[in-house]
Formats: structure tokens, C-alpha cells, sequence
């Protein structure tokens, strides 16, 4: 399974992919849960956070083991090729003394038999295939080890915006195809004044149907980042020449279909409550044991996803 389109977010740097506030990691409630999770651990305990992406959780993890004046082997594994301590910002002084492991998938982690203590994912194991990867987690959990997940929950605040967001995506990639009309505004403009106006006239429609959309939208991030992207190529377009400007055009519509394509994975992970009671008969299946899901809420009344605890007897 291709992805790619995580690879590029985590290439920008960003260290969570679902912040819920102004910063770039996890907060508040979601923060604390975690803070609790690893600050139960003991010294020289072992860690695996999988799905780990540009390692949000491992740096809670550390930060909890900091403030228990205790050591923790923390570890980080995802399928896709992430390198943290290269991708964030200050990343080799961040996750100093934190291992990371790329290409790694949840259903087939390589790890031994009973070498972690805890396992913890955020928005992570709704991603995998849960029938090979729960069991795949109990083997590599020690005999009174536990694991902590956060999913996706179809009702959540999150889940809602990103829906909204793919009609938005349909909007600017199917319905007004705008990066379309901007690449032909570019030519025209080498061609003639008169087919240049007639250009225009398409790519400001075009604009003013984005621009009527955000208006209107709770959710109107991607439409700001195409609107945005858009004045800003044609500002650039005659110091980038004709073949520069192509090149970034070309270079922002792949970061456009990146952006959908991680909001059609958040959404097509989204767990139901059918789909979380089957996840944890599941984790049963496989030898945990596992209290029903929870919720979790995040600034009070947010609702922003599932909570699965697993202790393996
Ligand atoms: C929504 S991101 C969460 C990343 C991180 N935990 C966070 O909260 O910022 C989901 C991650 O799951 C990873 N992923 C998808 N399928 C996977 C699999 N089968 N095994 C391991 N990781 C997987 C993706 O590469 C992506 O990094």
C-alpha cells in the first residue's frame, strides 16, 4: 500500500497529523491521556509507538519519562519512510535517544517476542489491518504489558471537517479544475491579449466559486491553502518563465491530491461502534484482554475519536 501522500506531510515537518489546536503536536486532554499512559511505566521500560509518523507521541512519551525522572526505550515504527530527527524542525535534538523505524508495517513489526512494555498508537491502528495486526501487537508485548490506542470516530469533529474538506477537494480538482484554467491562463498570456482576457475571465470565475465556498464553510482550510497557492503562482509566474512556472504548478496540484488523499484515508478510517465492538471481540481473539471502547473528548466537548486499551494477560 502506497503511502506516499503521508511521506510528503511528514517531509514538511509538521509533527502531529491531526493537531487540534494553533501548535503542530497533540494537547490538552489527547496530551494528558498519554502523559498518564507512559508516566505508569517503570524504569528501563520498553516502548512501541506504532503508526508513529513524524513521532508526536514519542515525544510525550519521552516528555512523561522526563517528568518522572525515569528512563524509557522508546521506539517508533511506521510503514511509511519517515525520519523525524531529519524532517522536524530542531528533530535531532527533539527525539534525541528516541529509535525510529521506516517501512515497518503493524501486521508484520520484525520486533521479538515480548520485547516492549507498552504499545501506544494515535490514529494509527484504524489504518492497518486490524486481524493481522492485533495479533502482531500481543506478540510483541510482554505478559502484563499494555497498549493504549486513540482511532478515528466516524462522529468526530475531525472526521466531519474532513469530509466537508473532500467536497471541497472535488471542488477545486473536479468541478472548477482551477489549476487547470491557471496553466492556461499562463499560455494564453503568451499567445494574445484577447485569448489572455478570455483566460482570465475563467480563472476569476473560478476563484470567486472557491472564495463563495470558504465563506460559507466551518471548515475552509484546503480552499485558503488552493486560493492562497493560486495568487501566489500567478505572482511568480513571470520571474519563474514559462517552464519554471509549469514545474510548480505541477509541483502544488501534487500537494493538493496529497492533501485528499490523506483526508479520504481519514475518512475511510473512520470507526463506527459496530466497527469498534468487531476491533475489540478481535483484540479478545488474539489473547488481550479489553474493556469496551471509550470516547475520547478533547476540549471539553469535542468528541475526537475511539479509546482502545489492550492488557495482555
Ligand atoms: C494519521 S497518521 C498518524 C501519525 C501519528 N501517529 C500522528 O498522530 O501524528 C497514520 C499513519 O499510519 C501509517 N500507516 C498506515 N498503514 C500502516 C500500517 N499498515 N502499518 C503501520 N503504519 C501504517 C501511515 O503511514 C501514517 O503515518
Amino acid at each position: 500500500m502506497s503511502v506516499d501522500h503521508w511521506e510528503a506531510y511528514y517531509r514538511g515537518g509538521a509533527i502531529a497529523t491531526c493537531p487540534m489546536g494553533p501548535g503542530t503536536s497533540y494537547t490538552l486532554e489527547l496530551r494528558d491521556l498519554w502523559l498518564v499512559f507512559f508516566a505508569t511505566l517503570d524504569d528501563d521500560a520498553r516502548v512501541l509507538d506504532v503508526g508513529t509518523g513524524n513521532g508526536a507521541i514519542t515525544l510525550l512519551a519521552k516528555e512523561a519519562a522526563t517528568a518522572a525522572g525515569r528512563q524509557l526505550e522508546i521506539h517508533g515504527a511506521d510503514l511509511a519512510a519517515i525520519d523525524p530527527p531529519r524532517h522536524v524542525p530542531n528533530g535531532a535534538s527533539l527525539f534525541a535517544g528516541i529509535a525510529f523505524h521506516a517501512g515497518v508495517p503493524c501486521e508484520r513489526l520484525g520486533f521479538a517476542d515480548g520485547s516492549f512494555d507498552a504499545v501506544s498508537g494515535q490514529y494509527a491502528l484504524e489504518y492497518t489491518d486490524t486481524t493481522r495486526a492485533l495479533p502482531e501487537i500481543h506478540r510483541v508485548l510482554r505478559t502484563g504489558g499494555r497498549a493504549l490506542f486513540v482511532l478515528h470516530h466516524e462522529r468526530s469533529v475531525l472526521i466531519r471537517n474532513a469530509r466537508e474538506s473532500l467536497v471541497h477537494g472535488a471542488l477545486v480538482l473536479q468541478d472548477t479544475k482551477i489549476l487547470r484554467k491557471l496553466r492556461r491562463h499562463a499560455a494564453a498570456e503568451y499567445d494574445s491579449a484577447a485569448a489572455s482576457r478570455a483566460t482570465w475571465a475563467e480563472l476569476s470565475a473560478a476563484t470567486t466559486r472557491l472564495q463563495q465556498a470558504a465563506a460559507s464553510s466551518a471548515s475552509p482550510h484546503l480552499l485558503h491553502v488552493v486560493i492562497d497557492g493560486v495568487q501566489k503562482l500567478l505572482g511568480l509566474r513571470r520571474e519563474l518563465g514559462a517552464a519554471g512556472f509549469e514545474r510548480e504548478v505541477d509541483r502544488f496540484e501534487r500537494e493538493v491530491r496529497a492533501g485528499v488523499r490523506r483526508l479520504q484515508d481519514l475518512v475511510g478510517c473512520a470507526q463506527s461502534a459496530e466497527q469498534m465492538e468487531t476491533m475489540a471481540a478481535n483484540a479478545r481473539s488474539a489473547g488481550f484482554e479489553c474493556p469496551a471502547p471509550g470516547l475520547q473528548y478533547h476540549a471539553g466537548e469535542n468528541l475526537v475519536g475511539w479509546r482502545l486499551a489492550l492488557n495482555r494477560p
